[in-house]
């Protein structure tokens, strides 16, 4: 049987995201949320900041050929208008560590932590929020644009919102839909803004957003199918169409599958993670296929499962590859696919319970194990093609 290759260029890695993996990042909403008790401590996570070449190491022996990272606004930005350069420095050596290693590295500006000055004068609720952004982002752009040409202004602009406007969940904790519609305007006021800044500054780099989408059906009901409709729109689609104009790719952040209508039969049939998520094997493909309208490049910017075990990570990699795959070949422009994530981290409001890493952290003594299924990917991005 031919081998199914993926075109030529294809980029291959996992990501990470600063807060979760640097450690030692005190000036932000999230480390004073766990100082008032309200999330678990973030503290030393991985000793990223300092072990990055050492990350980079295992991610090249482990094939990849893509790196997905973000940069701490807290640590860039520590007072409002007043930039570290010691801190870009850093972040340039970060990059540099990616380059010699032959890592084509993916830039973040901002994924979920606030820097504390802006989250305490009303974060993304401040009528010159957009300003605040776009400026922050177009200094990067111009300090680390030499080093990259693959940016991403905002994470997750949806999960941001839902869960600290709406679910209450993460910082600022509010539960008001009217204020999570208005963060939502703001932060598509901000992509805008950062884009045309980004661009100014360096007119050669490609910016996007890495945007969180759900593949949604349901059954037959009429009903359900109009909620289906309605909120796959609402999730999925809202955000890329009021930054419409505005990107140069869109980023794929995949994890969840939602059914309206489910029988008990297919709940108790699936397969789940350690987060109680269900992995279902092409809802990838299904997601790919909803950005071909958008008629741009595609990265999957994040995919990944907590199996603490490693008993489901390797058929879920298959499962993703071959949706990718799929994708391709029914012509979604997917460029890259990169994993989440490189190493176990801070998940968040789960703290560091759940384990996402293709490399195992023991927090005690900072170890990194790899586990067999990143092997596994490991064969998948040499061989550029799906395995079986
Ligand atoms: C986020 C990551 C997070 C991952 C797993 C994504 O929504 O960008 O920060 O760790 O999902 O929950």
């Amino acid at each position: 049987m031919a081998e199914k290759k993926f075109p030529s260029g294809f980029l291959w890695g996992a990501a990470t995201a600063s807060y979760q993996v640097e450690g030692g990042i005190e000036n932000t909403d999230w480390a004073q949320a766990a100082r008032d008790g309200k999330v678990p401590p973030c503290g030393s996570a991985c000793e990223h900041y300092t072990r990055f070449e050492n990350d980079f190491d295992i991610a090249k022996s482990l094939g990849h050929n893509f790196h997905r990272f973000s940069v701490e606004w807290a640590r860039i930005e520590p007072e409002e208008g007043r930039f570290d350069e010691r801190e870009v420095e850093h972040y340039r050596n970060v990059l540099r560590a990616l380059r010699v290693r032959g890592l084509e590295p993916s830039v973040t500006m901002w994924h979920f932590t606030l820097p504390l000055w802006f989250s305490e004068t009303g974060g993304f609720e401040r009528s010159d929020s957009p300003k605040i952004f776009a400026r922050y982002c177009a200094y990067v752009a111009g300090k680390l644009g030499d080093q990259c040409t693959h940016f991403t202004t905002i994470n997750e602009p949806m999960v941001y919102a839902g869960k600290g406007f709406w679910e209450g969940l993460w910082p600022p904790f509010r539960e008001n839909i009217l204020r999570h519609l208005h963060v939502v305007s703001a932060l598509a006021a901000a992509h805008r803004a950062a884009y045309k800044a980004m661009k100014k500054v360096r007119p050669e780099i490609q910016v996007g957003v890495t945007k969180h989408n759900i593949f949604f059906e349901s059954n037959s009901n009429p009903f359900n199918i109009v909620l289906h409709v309605f909120i796959d729109w609402f999730w999925n689609h809202r955000f890329l169409q009021l930054i419409y104009g505005h990107q140069d790719f869109i980023g794929l952040n995949h994890y969840h599958h939602k059914k309206f209508g489910t029988t008990p039969r297919e709940r108790a049939a699936a397969v789940r993670s350690d987060m109680g998520w269900e992995l279902h094997p092409a809802s990838l493909y299904h997601s790919l296929i909803a950005l071909k309208r958008y008629g741009l490049p595609v990265y999957v910017s994040e995919n990944g499962l907590a199996d603490a075990v490693d008993s489901r990570r390797t058929e879920f990699i298959k499962n993703a590859v071959r949706s990718v795959h799929r994708a391709i070949s029914e012509g979604v422009p997917v460029k890259g696919y990169c994993y989440w994530s490189l190493l176990d981290n801070y998940e968040w409001a789960s703290g560091y319970g759940p384990r996402f890493g293709l490399v195992e952290i023991d927090y005690a003594t900072q170890e990194r194990r790899i586990r067999k299924s990143a092997y596994v990917y490991k064969q998948i991005c040499e061989r550029n093609a799906l395995l079986d």
